[in-house]
């Protein structure tokens, strides 16, 4: 089999991952949804990509596409990452990884020789959680983990997730029978640009992740009274939104003093009735919390939520908070770890472990089979951010070292 010229394939890469990144929802920013249009577009380019790696293409109900080449028996490695975007996001977060698989697999598909096992790259749709209140639903799926009650969550347009999925030409009837069967199912691996500094710090073109961050995600509701901005004295009100300040900055505070153990956020709040002469009567946010210990992630919660409802105590407002997210830190296996190294010292590089604050396809994937990541450095370590770039020789290496990790692979 010829050797892979890492260059040539960083450059296709990044054609690949500009095409993609031209479907959108809107024509100046990037927005790709679970399930939207954009979805279905994204989804077609990436199948005939697929096809013409030589790749068999096929759909589940949640949208996944899958491109399977066969092995010598029946099992097979998971590629995969995810072809949906947050709003105004880069173009490399997701699929970059999807574009990686299929370059990889096209490798061995156009020499025709068969490895030990079969290649199964997977488009997921779901892993940002934009549109619905979960995320990671077409991994899940595949992973034999999806919970059917989550077809009746609301997404934020007011749709359910069942609608949408039939909306989208699927059944979600079908949902089981997208599920690998464990003996088929030998492991899955994601190639993924970092998201943050450390390898560019470190001068490392790639490097090996070791765990990826839990999460909590908590939805908080105030609920006080609106009333007339020239008219309420400022000691009879019940703001809401003043409410949803002081947790913003009490996130904040708290994350702060956990000295890095925990990383707090609230990227998303609601003013349902959002108007400059009005006395917010109910507002609602979201905090994203993050923890590479579960135990301290806990602890933080916990604590945050009792003061939470202290400030609504002192404020007199209405309060709900659910608790939408707690997922648990996922370890990558270490033999596979082991094996991504080898991979990358054999391309030249030095494996540096790190843990993952992102999340990512592999959490849910985890519960099927031993899961490992490969991280490529992206410049600035800027992410979620349309200024996202991982260079083309980065990524070229990065799918060098794919093909050697397959090459070398015991599964
Ligand atoms: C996805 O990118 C996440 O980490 O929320
Ligand atoms: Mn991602
Ligand atoms: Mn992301």
């Amino acid at each position: 089999m010829s050797e892979p010229d890492a260059d040539a394939l960083g450059e296709r890469a990044d054609t690949m991952i500009r095409t993609l990144g031209s479907i959108s929802a809107e024509p100046n920013r990037l927005i790709r949804q679970y399930l939207t249009p954009e979805h279905r577009a994204a989804a077609d380019l990436i199948g005939s990509w697929m096809r013409a790696a030589k790749l068999e293409v096929s759909e589940d109900a949640l949208g996944t596409v899958r491109g399977h080449w066969a092995g010598a028996t029946k099992k097979r490695l998971l590629i995969g990452s995810h072809i949906d975007t947050v709003i105004d996001g880069g173009m490399y977060d997701g699929p970059f990884g999807v574009v990686a698989g299929i370059l990889a697999a096209e490798h061995f598909a156009a020499a025709g020789r068969k490895l030990g096992f079969g290649i199964d790259v997977l488009a997921f749709g779901d892993e940002e959680g934009v549109r619905f209140p979960t995320t990671l639903a077409s991994s899940m799926a595949c992973a034999g983990t999806f919970d059917v009650a989550r077809l009746d969550m609301t997404g934020r347009d007011g749709v359910t997730l069942r609608d949408a999925i039939k909306q989208y030409g699927k059944n979600p009837d079908d949902i089981p029978a997208a599920a690998y069967a464990r003996d088929v199912a030998a492991a899955y691996v994601e190639v993924h640009i970092e998201q943050g500094p450390v390898l560019e710090y470190r001068s490392q073109p790639l490097g090996v992740v070791n765990a990826i961050a839990g999460q909590s995600y908590l939805n908080v509701e105030f609920l006080g009274e609106a009333g007339h901005a020239g008219t309420v004295p400022m000691m009879l009100r019940r703001d809401a939104l003043a409410g949803a300040a002081e947790v913003i900055l009490l996130a904040e505070r708290l994350a702060r003093e956990t000295k890095g153990e925990v990383v707090a956020t609230v990227g998303h709040l609601r003013i349902p009735a959002a108007a400059s002469n009005v006395i917010p009567g109910n507002v609602a946010l979201i905090v994203d919390i993050r923890s590479g210990s579960d135990k301290a992630r806990h602890q933080f919660v916990d604590a945050f939520k009792a003061e939470i409802r202290a400030v609504a105590g002192r404020r007199e407002l209405g309060l709900t908070i659910t608790q939408t997210r707690d997922v648990a830190t996922t370890p990558c296996d270490p033999a596979l770890q082991d094996g991504i190294a080898d991979a990358i010292r054999a391309v030249g590089g030095e494996p540096l472990r790190l843990a993952s604050g992102a999340g990512h396809d592999g959490t849910a994937m985890a519960k099927l089979c031993p899961i490992a990541m490969m991280f490529v450095r992206c410049r600035g370590g800027i992410s979620h951010n349309p200024a996202e770039y991982a260079s083309p020789a980065d990524m070229g290496l990065a799918i060098g070292a794919l093909i050697r990790f397959i090459e070398n692979a015991k599964l």
